[in-house]
């Protein structure tokens, strides 16, 4: 897949000219064009929740999250960039050689007991 989604003959940002930036995505090399945010990098490459590529996983269930809202509401899309945890991938601009890994730990057990006792 492309790292543009719009084909660059009727790109009205004229990103025919980009520079390209490539990160790693859980070791995996991804390229996007300069300026396109993390998420837009990794959704551009073809990675989403519903493809298998989640950005992270949910603490208790272990449910796959990816890019839901796109402008830094859901937290959804949160991932660790340069070992710095919770980053926004919509939110943060990719730069060359970033190095970005999927989150989704399990809970603590102490947490997990109280959310079973909570479900009943
Ligand atoms: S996709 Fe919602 S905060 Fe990033």
């Amino acid at each position: 897949m492309s790292a543009r989604r719009v084909d660059p003959a009727r790109d009205v940002a004229r990103t025919e000219t980009a520079e390209p930036v490539t990160i790693t995505v859980d070791g995996e090399p991804v390229t996007g064009v300069r300026g396109q945010s993390i998420a837009g990098v990794v959704m551009a490459a073809g990675r989403s929740a519903s493809t298998g590529g989640a950005l992270r996983r949910t603490a208790g269930a272990g449910a796959p999250r990816g890019v839901f809202c796109g402008i830094g509401v859901c937290f959804d899309c949160l991932v660790t960039v340069d070992g710095v945890r919770d980053v926004r991938a919509c939110q943060r601009r990719a730069v060359e050689g970033a190095v970005v890994t999927t989150q989704g730990e399990p809970l603590p057990a102490r947490v997990e007991r109280v959310e079973g006792e909570r479900r009943g």
